[in-house]
């Protein structure tokens, strides 16, 4: 049944969050990994907050889909939560969804200057659909979701998170003070985001601390390096070691890309196994970019593991390669 003729999309309001629920109880059937998006109540106060916009769609007078931005700092938001009903896929419905999303939540907040989205990496239709948006590859978290908690993953192998995004206004060059593979995986986002990155260097910046932003149920240690963070630097890497002791799968710490110090962070954080993960625009902890390093414990992923558009293999090439040439340094070490 074609119900594009009279498809109706508009931003939700809190009195939409029933249906919204509802769709994604059906979906996930109470599996879903953060129950507030399926509890009625708990999505109506993240509505009416202003933080999680969704828009929603109807065709033939029913609740045909959803997808939501969230605001991940002042500059920043993601788009997430995409979800239509089976019965009116491949008909446009999330590109609608998104357009009115791009148009009346972000285009309007004068704060918004860029958006990112996660795609897991075992079906291409969400890396499609990001493309077709104008998105360019951010980054690939490797190991983010473990096969068990996603639907439709093939094998036992963890599922990675191709991350891509596009800026909403213009951005200004970039005074990147990474250096070595850290500095040309940063520099190469942002040659694809059409921004550059000027090897003028900051000389002072301020005292560094971390803060966290661990995700338990995934096994995700997530620290945030920053002025604003809190935990002392110097305290960083037993933090790391005894969280992975302890079971973590997956280890990301987010570095300011044009701090004075960030070289620093990233040679240790190399000795210690990580390397590139994503250069996130605004992503930081006051609004500044990062780069993300990360260290994924467990089997090594190779290549097999994940579906990637092709113009997104030499990312997978360049991720897989420094991760693998990051437990031979820490082997050695
Ligand atoms: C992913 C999902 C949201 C896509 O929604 P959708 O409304 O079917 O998406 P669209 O219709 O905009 O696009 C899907 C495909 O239909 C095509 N299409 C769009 N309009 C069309 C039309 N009128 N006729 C034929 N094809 C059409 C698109 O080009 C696209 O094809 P492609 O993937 O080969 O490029 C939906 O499949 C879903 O809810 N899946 C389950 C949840 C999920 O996986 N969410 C994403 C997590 S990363």
């Amino acid at each position: 049944m074609d119900h594009a003729e009279d498809l109706e999309v508009r931003l939700a309001t809190p009195d939409d969050a029933p249906e919204i629920a509802a769709l994604m109880e059906a979906q996930y059937g109470g599996g879903y990994a953060d129950p507030t998006y399926t509890d009625p109540a708990a999505l109506r106060a993240k509505l009416a907050g202003g933080d999680v916009r969704y828009a929603v769609a109807r065709a033939g007078g029913v609740h045909a889909g959803q997808m939501a931005v969230e605001r991940c700092s002042r500059h920043l938001w993601e788009f997430a939560r995409a979800l239509v009903r089976p019965e009116v896929r491949n008909q446009g419905v999330l590109l609608a969804l998104d357009q009115a999303l791009l148009e009346q939540a972000l285009r309007p907040d004068r704060a918004a200057r860029f958006f990112f989205a996660r795609s897991v990496t075992h079906h291409l239709v969400s890396q499609r659909h990001a493309r077709r948006v104008g998105a360019r590859a951010l980054g690939l978290l490797l190991g983010l979701w473990p096969a068990s908690a996603l639907e439709g993953a093939a094998g036992a192998a963890p599922v990675s998170a191709l991350l891509t995004g596009r800026p909403l206004a213009p951005m200004r060059a970039r005074r990147l003070a990474l250096e070595g593979r850290v500095r040309a995986r940063a520099a190469a986002v942002l040659e694809g985001l059409g921004v550059d990155a000027s090897r003028e260097r900051l000389t002072a910046g301020p005292a560094l601390g971390v803060a966290r932003a661990d995700v338990p149920a995934l096994g995700l240690v997530h620290a945030r390096v920053g002025a604003r963070g809190r935990a002392p630097l110097v305290a960083l890497p037993d933090d790391l070691a005894r969280a992975r002791d302890a079971g973590a799968r997956v280890a990301w710490v987010d570095v300011p890309s044009e701090h004075p110090r960030a070289p620093a962070v990233v040679g240790a954080l190399e000795r210690a196994g990580f390397s590139f993960g994503a250069y996130l625009p605004f992503g930081g902890l006051a609004g500044e970019d990062v780069v993300r390093l990360q260290r994924h414990d467990g089997p090594a992923l190779g290549p097999d593991t994940m579906r990637l558009l092709d113009d997104h293999l030499p990312l997978r090439d360049a991720v897989l390669a420094d991760a693998a040439l990051a437990r031979v340094e820490q082997a050695c070490a």
